[in-house]
């Protein structure tokens, strides 16, 4: 990331008068914001008839960037085909399922395997990398907005014949992807290539499971070339101005995607956490917390990232979502949380609230009447204070455990409501669990680059339901535990091959075989169960959602048995020694209590409790040498500093008792680096 970056803010000089721009520039300056992200939905601007180019807008609008000192990240426009392009060439238009093309009045509604859509967006990305590419003011790209964001599934005619390529590439043969496949259920055998398609519509819209998967495996990868396309284009045009996008959306593999960009920016909207629940019956203690999982998934694939989109201000469209103004201190807070989690760019979501189109509720800093002194805009001052009081790097994220996760599970997870309903329960009890600990965790995504010393800065890592365990990982883990490193698996680990097929072999594949167990049988916990619960160190833990029963072979110690239903007895975790490390499988989902539980007794929680006491209500985050407190509540928490550290925010030396006001924030400098 750039160093000379900091504080941003989306603008769009194509919505107002031209008469306003210097003054917003000149505010945004005095509020101490230097860089902005300009052009990537003005496609039908920049080229207004076909193969007819006008940057005459921009150019003036950079002029007086040049003229303020404001930097500047340009976006290509790829998200909003001008309506000229998609009603001469309907073939660039997504399609759904049943072939109903998307139509223009929104955005996002091209597909990315058109051969004319890439001609046309070739084109225009060149232009405007030959028109843009070494102006002084423009220091980097964005491409294209928020790829798959609206809807990450494409069914147009091109798409279909771009997966049958894909599915040609991959299986070689009909047999061999009739097996892989499995044709022989139901009939399903392919005898052409020609009939080999996506998801068309089927009798209850179920479908076949296996070719779901590779569904997503393409839609990710031809995201991920349309992108490498327009970065390859760009990278010779723009000389070291670097190359981002925005995310993160769903099958998209970013840890491919990031390999053509520089770093990975993220849109962070709070209130999403917020207005998901509708129930009022949400923990208190989780309500825009939450969004502290998202922030950690986008470190797991970018450490340090940029925030391109910071909410500015009460989120809605006119047709969708209506979630209330932030309260005062909420904007501040949730920069924090960004920053706290890896964030060295704050860019806010928008300079002012757009007087017309579909987000006329998305409120940016400024209100429609542009009057300054609203109240976020004060608090934007008080950000940009804070800010300057940081390091500009402050530093890595530390945590002792992390959460594995890959694509491979995650697709499998949003397709599979068996494995659904472990993942959703785990993820979240996961979170709660380190959150309520004051543990900070980070999540790592398992792919081929993983090595076992990238794990090794971890004193415990969890895979919660690898369903899909392939050997090579497992002896990836296997490497980190001999050198004493824990890993913990949850139930239903290892029973699916990579095409999602659940072959003939014990199940818990490597992770069954390293634990020295059998998966004798296993279930759902159905609702005429007792609760699953089983009993460890002479107390209760909980066993929720689907209890694998476990037979230990000799040197496997059980740790737990189930105390319910008509296995109890029966050993429900179970940990062995593997070389000089420690390898655990724990035969049930992980909620907020069991995993508090385990994580209690392998030694975890409270890190910093020689320097800090924080209630439950605070999160602490570190990075480098700073520890973060959030205070979420309603209420004013109470803190207690234990040895003398440095305010970073107040300015001041401070030991003792500390009160953190509702939704504040507190920096510490810890007297030494790490623990
Ligand atoms: C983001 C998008 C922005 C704006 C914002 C509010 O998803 O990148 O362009 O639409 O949401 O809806």
């Amino acid at each position: 990331m750039r160093k000379n970056m900091r504080l941003g803010v989306c603008y769009y000089p194509e919505h107002w008068e031209e008469s306003l721009w210097e003054e917003d520039l000149l505010r945004m300056r005095d509020y101490g914001i230097d860089t902005i992200r300009i052009g990537e939905f003005a496609w039908s601007l920049f080229e207004p008839t076909e193969g007819v180019f006008d940057f005459s807008m921009f150019d003036r609008f950079l002029a007086l960037t040049e003229k303020t000192g404001m930097q500047v990240i340009m976006g290509t426009p790829t998200a909003t085909p001008p309506i000229w392009l998609t009603e001469r060439y309907p073939e660039v238009l997504n399609a759904t399922a049943d072939g109903t093309l998307y139509r223009h009045g929104l955005r996002r509604h091209y597909n990315y395997n058109s051969k004319k859509y890439q001609e046309l967006s070739t084109r225009i990305v060149t232009r405007m990398g030959e028109h843009f590419g070494h102006h002084p003011m423009v220091i980097g790209w964005q491409i294209d907005n928020e790829i798959n964001c609206e809807t990450p599934e494409f069914h147009s005619e091109a798409d279909h014949a771009a997966f049958r390529e894909y599915m040609k590439d991959k299986y070689e043969t009909l047999e061999n992807l009739n097996e892989k496949m499995g044709g022989n259920v139901w009939s399903q055998r392919y005898t052409e290539w020609d009939q080999v398609t996506l998801r068309r519509p089927t009798v209850n819209g179920h479908y076949n499971p296996h070719l779901l998967l590779e569904e997503k495996r393409f839609f990710s990868e031809s995201a991920i070339w349309f992108c490498r396309m327009q970065c390859d284009i760009l990278r010779p045009l723009i000389g070291d101005a670097f190359l981002t996008t925005n995310g993160i959306f769903d099958n998209l593999d970013y840890t491919r995607l990031m390999q053509g960009l520089d770093f990975l920016c993220y849109d962070s909207y709070p209130n999403f956490a917020l207005a998901m629940d509708r129930s009022g019956q949400e923990d208190p203690l989780f309500l825009d917390r939450k969004w502290s999982k998202n922030l950690s998934v986008v470190r797991a694939l970018c450490a340090p990232f940029g925030i391109m989109e910071q909410q500015g201000g009460a989120n809605g469209w006119t047709g969708r979502m209506e979630a209330p103004m932030p309260r005062p201190g909420q904007l501040r807070l949730w920069t924090f949380q960004s920053i706290a989690h890896g964030a060295d760019f704050i860019s806010f979501f928008r300079w002012r609230t757009a007087p017309y189109g579909t987000e006329i509720y998305w409120h940016g800093l400024l209100d429609y009447d542009n009057y300054p002194g609203n109240r976020r805009m004060q608090e934007l001052a008080e950000i940009s204070r804070d800010m300057h009081k940081l390091p500009v790097e402050p530093g890595q994220y530390l945590a002792r455990i992390a959460v594995l996760r890959n694509y491979d599970n995650e697709w499998d997870a949003a397709l599979d409501k068996w494995h659904e309903r472990v993942e959703k329960v785990s993820e979240r009890g996961l979170f709660e669990a380190a959150q309520l600990l004051h543990e900070p965790m980070d999540y790592l995504y398992m792919n081929e680059s993983v090595t076992p010393e990238q794990l090794k800065k971890y004193d415990l890592v969890i895979w919660p339901h690898a369903t899909i365990l392939e050997d090579r990982y497992v002896d990836v883990l296997r490497s980190y535990m001999e050198t004493g490193g824990q890993v913990m698996f949850g139930a239903r680990t290892g029973y699916k091959d990579a095409f999602g097929r659940c072959p003939m072999r014990p199940m818990g594949f490597g992770a069954a075989e390293l634990a020295g167990i059998r998966i004798e049988d296993y279930t759902f916990i159905g609702p005429y169960d007792e609760p699953g619960m089983a009993e460890m160190d002479g107390t209760s833990i909980e066993m929720p959602v689907f209890n694998d029963v476990l037979l230990a072979s000799e040197g496997t110690q059980v740790e737990a048995r189930y105390s319910s239903n008509y296995y109890k007895g029966k050993p429900a975790i179970v940990s062995r020694t593997c070389g000089q490390g420690r390898i655990w499988y724990v035969g049930s989902a992980f909620s907020r209590k069991t995993a508090m539980c385990l994580l209690k007794k392998l030694g975890f929680g409270e890190p910093y409790q020689a320097y800090l006491t924080l209630p439950e209500e605070c999160e602490l985050a570190v990075r480098g040498n700073l520890c973060f407190v959030l205070n979420y509540g309603r209420n004013a928490a109470g803190i207690t500093v234990h040895e003398e550290m440095q305010d970073v925010l107040l300015c001041k030396q401070v030991v003792g008792q500390q009160q953190i006001a509702p939704f504040d924030v507190r920096v510490y400098a810890l007297p030494e680096t790490g623990k």
